[in-house]
């Protein structure tokens, strides 16, 4: 890891909220009053479980709920202190602002080659390039993630590659953009763990050589602990946590960071399913009262059930809980 220069955040996202349209302003949140910053060639990494809205609110950086109209979208962006429209939004992306999606193949076209995908990304970032620079480029990037057979690649359809093919095609393609912040769902998924460590080192050079920043969505927080400047934890639509790793490893706050640790997967790259914590994230239509985590929690009270936590501390160092890990707390003064 090395230290990302700190100043004014390239990226803040303040309270972003994504409802459901079909009930206004009222009805379920999939994400809600999530705030927090990403600097310049920092990468942060967004954990949590299957659920827990993280691929929501990176569309939503890149102003892709926005553009649903089953969704309603509020709170603020800004990039590089300016504030953030849907104009806005849509000419940074695919230049500044580049994205990996979760599912490869739904965001490559089968009805093109990969050559002429990768050709489209390069032409959006540095206009017309002449045709020899053009397949230089196309094979460098491809190199980078691993892939040494481009000339094949470059002449394939998607449907000709495997998944993991795909995935890496992907970040070649948002690679192409040289964005200044990478937003990347669950890169490493599909692919073995060998691969997995070359994108994760790949993604940790270009930071350190380009000084690109990088939202890493991710449900394993061993991924976070590899590569994270600081980490953002998310449970049923909202910010649990934010912390530098060290403190989100060795002392969290909240219980739900703690229970995440447990379930690291092993060094074998076997996926283990989350045995510490009971239950499942709660379905944003039927969210419990009080905090959304208290069904789940072995340290939940009364005021767990009724009151809603709100988020303390400052960005960098900030939890949700009524009974922080780690913090003392004041006496209760009965009557
Ligand atoms: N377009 C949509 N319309 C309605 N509900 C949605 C929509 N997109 C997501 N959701 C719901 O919002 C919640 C958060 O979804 P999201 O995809 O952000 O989770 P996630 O954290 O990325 O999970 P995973 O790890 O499985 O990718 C889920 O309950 C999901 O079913
Ligand atoms: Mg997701």
């Amino acid at each position: 890891m090395t230290a990302p220069v700190r100043g004014e955040p390239l990226l803040s996202a303040e309270r972003l909220t994504v409802r459901l349209a079909r009930h206004a302003h009222s009805g379920p949140a999939l994400v809600e009053d999530v705030s927090f910053e990403i600097g310049r060639g920092e990468i942060v990494c967004l954990v949590g479980e299957s659920g827990s809205g993280k691929s929501v609110t990176a569309r939503t950086l890149m102003g892709l709920t926005a553009q649903d109209r089953s969704l309603a979208v509020s709170g603020g962006l800004r990039f590089a202190g300016e504030v953030l429209d849907a104009a806005g939004l849509a000419r940074l992306r695919g230049r500044e602002l580049a994205m990996v999606f979760q599912e490869p193949m739904s965001s490559l076209d089968p009805l093109f080659t990969i050559g002429s995908q990768l050709t489209e990304s390069l032409r959006r970032r540095h206009g017309g390039l002449r045709p020899a620079e053009r397949r230089e480029r196309m094979l460098r990037l491809l190199a980078d993630v691993g892939i040494h057979d481009g000339e094949r690649v470059l002449r394939s359809h998607p449907h000709e590659l495997s998944g993991g093919m795909c995935q890496r095609v992907m970040i070649a393609s948002a690679l192409a953009a040289e964005p200044e912040l990478l937003i990347a769902d669950e890169p490493t998924t599909a692919l073995d763990v060998t691969v997995q460590a070359q994108i994760l080192e790949l993604i940790d050079r270009l930071r350190t050589e380009r000084g690109m920043a990088v939202l890493l969505v991710t449900h394993d927080m061993g991924v976070a602990a590899e590569i994270a400047d600081r980490v953002v934890i998310m449970y049923s639509g909202r910010v649990v946590e934010d912390a530098a790793p060290r403190d989100a490893f060795f002392d969290a706050r909240h219980p739900y960071t703690r229970g995440l640790l447990e379930c690291i997967p092993p060094l074998t790259g076997e996926r283990g399913r989350l045995t510490t914590i009971p239950g499942m994230v709660p379905d944003p239509a039927s969210r419990p009262s009080g905090c959304s985590f208290h069904p789940r929690c072995a340290l939940a009270t009364d005021r767990c059930r009724t009151d809603d936590p709100a988020p303390v501390g400052e960005p960098g160092r900030r939890y949700a809980c009524w009974h922080p890990l780690g913090v003392r707390e004041p006496m209760e003064v009965n009557g």
